[in-house]
């Protein structure tokens, strides 16, 4: 009987563990490394995440070399997050 109640307490254990592990491995985040993931998990902590197609490519060089001391990112992270930020604004703005 001792050993039957362990078991039951190891299973439970087990589940728990498991229900953890989903919730970390699941959980509302998107990939952590698509450019709109860089823009609200490392850009939202200062202010709210910069939103896609409202500044141009333009208007957003000087904003993001400024940002550069501020945040740590490599150049394939600042490429994509410039192209991403800057979607859509590129046909319709002039430079
Ligand atoms: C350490 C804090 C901090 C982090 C992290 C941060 N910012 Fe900022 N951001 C600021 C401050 C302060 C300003 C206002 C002053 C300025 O524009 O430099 C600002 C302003 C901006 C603006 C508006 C600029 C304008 O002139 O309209 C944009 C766009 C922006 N941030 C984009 C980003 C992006 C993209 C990231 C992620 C790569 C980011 N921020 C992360 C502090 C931060």
């Amino acid at each position: 009987m001792r050993s039957r109640i362990a078991r039951v307490d190891l299973a439970k254990v087990c589940a728990l563990a498991a229900a953890a592990f989903t919730a970390v491995a699941c959980g509302p985040e998107p990939p952590p490394n698509t450019p709109r993931a860089v823009a609200t998990s490392r850009c939202g902590s200062c202010h709210a995440p910069p939103q896609a197609g409202v500044r141009t490519r333009g208007a957003l060089g000087p904003v993001l070399l400024r940002h550069r001391t501020r945040v740590r990112l490599t150049e394939d992270q600042w490429a994509a997050l410039l192209d991403y930020l800057a979607e859509a604004t590129d046909a319709t703005t002039a430079r």
